[in-house]
């Protein structure tokens, strides 16, 4: 349990005033975060140096003492980065773990270090500058999986496979198609991380335990030196909301639907019944026992990372769910979901891109797919439509008994003599014949966003200049 051991006679030096003794065992061990919230270290420095040099500009404390205070803090900052610096659980977090090191490296101007402002507002500024960049990061990783989508687009634009609905072959569409559909889900992803940065782009510091302060701060001098676009608006709300965690977490959770969906595709896909790619032994495994397989762990593991990220969403929204405001300790809790969803969603989208860079894809199968399961009836339904006037529910009803014929005679729908045709409607000639091929049905497809090769290409050059 304990990983340092616990003085129960002492207080605690930061807050312990009033405290005759120290908290019992479980007490330090339910209340410290210090086991994970040591990743805030650097966001951490960052607004202490902002915040004291923001106190020594008004006048607040003495210029000579922010000097002291920000050589310590940049002391401690090599320390923790070499190493060289030892966290203790009876300092609870990482707050009062860097204030109790600066306190022995530069003596009483520590202790200035903390007018004006409270852990309350320090640790929603810690934890938002985390996520600001974590979502920086998610913004540039999508980038990379949408370039990688983009590469097997334009190299597939005219790459017959088939397309389905309920996992039944439909029509025949392009892999590039089908690839340039990942980069729409991937785009709003990465549009969602947008505009989750701006709303997020506001300091809390300076909203002190929840009312704000006497001191004469300067709220919009911290918000500039900390690179966000002004502070927060309400000391209140400032130091109760964890909206940013959330939206961070919905971001992830819709984000790892989406990768669960490719990853879902690329394991039907890699099967040898599809095989209509093959991973690159980078992106599988093996089986110890059979000799033959190539497994696709990599992207079974992706799937699977939804749940993880689905459950940290579901935990935050749990312990955020009717805390009355402002700050409770139940937002502790905050962290680890947050953290360990962002670990998932790296990993998954990074598996994801390589898996996608480098898979071979096996166009010969998907166009012998395409081309089974009738997958052009409503070619030829569309044929009876435009070149035999007929409506389209009765041309639905010809090409249903054409499939049907072909379907008891074991062959294609073009390969059914035109006579056979014929004997279901006599207005169909052999012209009908150039629409029944995969190539024909996909080319029609002219639509806006449709498969057609040309339009594929149109929306893969609107994304390059995108992207
Ligand atoms: N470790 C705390 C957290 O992560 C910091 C804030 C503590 N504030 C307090 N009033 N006890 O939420």
């Amino acid at each position: 349990m304990a990983d340092d051991t616990t003085d129960t006679k002492s207080s605690n030096q930061m807050w312990g005033g009033r405290f005759a003794s120290g908290p019992d065992a479980i007490m330090e061990e339910i209340n410290a975060s210090i086991g994970f919230d040591k990743k805030l270290f650097a966001q951490d420095i960052r607004g202490s140096i902002a915040h004291a040099t923001m106190l020594a500009h008004q006048g607040i404390i003495s210029a000579e003492d922010k000097d002291k205070i920000v050589h310590g803090l940049n002391t401690i900052l090599s320390e923790i980065e070499s190493g060289n610096f030892e966290f203790s659980r009876q300092l609870e977090d990482i707050h009062m773990n860097v204030e109790a090191r600066l306190a022995t490296l530069i003596g009483p101007a520590a202790g200035r270090l903390h007018t004006a402002r409270s852990r309350n507002d320090q640790v929603a500024l810690d934890f938002r500058l985390w996520v600001k960049e974590e979502l920086e990061k998610t913004e540039q990783m999508l980038t990379g999986l949408i370039a990688a989508f983009l590469d097997r687009a334009e190299e597939h634009a005219e790459s017959v496979m088939p397309g389905f609905t309920h996992l039944q072959t439909a029509q025949p569409v392009t892999f590039g198609h089908h690839c340039m559909a990942y980069v729409e889900m991937f785009g709003r992803d990465r549009s969602r991380v947008r505009h989750a940065i701006e709303h997020l782009d506001e300091s809390p510091i300076g909203a002190a335990a929840l009312a704000g302060t006497g001191y004469p701060i300067d709220r919009h001098m911290t918000a500039k030196a900390l690179g966000f676009r002004e502070p927060t608006r309400n000391s209140i709300d400032t130091v109760s909301d964890r909206d940013f965690a959330i939206e961070f977490l919905s971001i992830a959770a819709i984000a790892g639907m989406h990768l669960s969906r490719l990853a879902e595709e690329i394991v039907i896909w890699s099967t040898p019944q599809f095989g209509f790619v093959r991973l690159s032994d980078a992106f599988s495994t093996g089986s110890s026992i059979m000799p033959q397989k190539k497994n696709p762990d990599a992207a079974e593991l992706v799937r699977a990372k939804t749940g993880r990220i689905n459950g940290s969403l579901v935990a935050l929204l749990t312990i955020m769910k009717g805390l009355p405001l402002a700050y409770s300790k139940d937002m502790q809790e905050d962290k680890e979901q947050v953290f360990d969803a962002a670990e998932s969603l790296e990993l998954a989208i990074a598996a994801m891109t390589g898996m996608v860079r480098d898979m071979t894809v096996n166009t010969a199968r998907m166009k012998a797919a395409a081309g089974s399961g009738y997958s052009t009836a409503t070619d030829l339904a569309d044929w009876l439509v435009r070149e035999a006037g007929l409506p389209f529910r009765d041309a639905h009803h010809v090409t249903g008994r054409a499939v049907a014929l072909a379907e008891s005679k074991g062959c294609d729908l073009a390969e059914l003599p035109l006579s056979d045709l014929q004997a279901i409607h006599p207005d169909i000639t052999d012209k009908v014949y150039d629409v029944l091929t995969v190539e024909a049905s996909v080319a029609s497809r002219k639509s806006f966003g449709g498969t057609a090769p040309s339009e594929v290409r149109r929306q893969i050059a609107f994304w390059r200049a995108r992207n």
